[in-house]
């Protein structure tokens, strides 16, 4: 007789770190000066890429590249490099020739996604920041770190490590059942503050909000190689 159902795959429990301010995230408040000068600019942008639900893209909202002019983005590296101890930041070409999402804008409506844990990809980078923009956002529409909860209920880890090079190696499965990942540590929504963590760490946006551009949560993204 054939198993009604495939059987469950078999999840790998990761390490665990907990995520530390200063070791493995960093946060600067009021980072930019000019934050809503930035934040006009990108209110006015005429050529957003949308994806889901107006595309059949599966990442939410809209976006478009760049957020941040030269300066500001020199800026930002300056405080970056200096928290991080790092001598020097890049940006990793892509091996398939696709667009890193580095400095892009990200708009995204409450009803267009909810949180997604994830980890980025280890091979392109070592330091994801995301700077938040709108400042109506509420507080929980900031950033959340997950961590693994086993089929057993007991909490597992959060951390991408070599020879993977993101979640879906490390766990070694594409499938997982939902409630896999719950909430650790809470990242508040800021206007204006940077966070910037390590890329290798399960994470997601705790929440959107909003329902045309000037509500919804804006933030921009970058992807930082070391
Ligand atoms: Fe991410």
């Amino acid at each position: 007789m054939r198993p009604q159902f495939p059987p469950t795959p078999m999840l790998r429990m990761l390490p665990y770190r907990k995520p530390t301010e200063g070791r493995d995230y960093w946060l600067f408040d009021d980072v930019l000066p000019n934050a809503d000068r930035v934040r006009e600019r990108c209110l006015g942008k005429q050529d957003w890429a949308l994806g889901f639900p107006h595309t059949g893209e599966s990442w939410p909202g809209r976006r478009a590249i760049p957020a941040l002019d030269a300066e500001e983005l020199t800026q930002v590296e300056a405080r970056v490099m200096q928290a991080t101890g790092t001598r020097k930041l890049w940006v990793q070409p892509t091996p398939d020739g696709k667009t890193l999402n580095h400095n892009c804008v990200q708009v995204v409506g409450k009803h267009e996604a909810g949180p997604r844990p994830h980890t980025d990809s280890l091979a392109l980078c070592r330091y994801a920041g995301v700077l938040y923009l709108n400042p109506d956002a509420p507080q929980e529409c900031g950033t959340s770190f997950y961590r693994q909860r086993m089929p057993n209920g007991q909490l597992g880890g959060n951390l991408v490590t070599r020879p993977h090079t993101n979640l879906v190696e490390a766990l070694g499965t594409r499938f997982v059942p939902p409630n896999s990942f719950v909430e650790d540590v809470r990242i508040p929504h800021k206007f204006n503050r940077l966070l910037v963590y390590s890329a290798a760490l399960i994470h997601t946006a705790t929440a959107y909000c909003g329902s045309v551009l000037a509500d919804e949560r804006m933030a921009a993204v970058f992807f930082w190689m070391s």
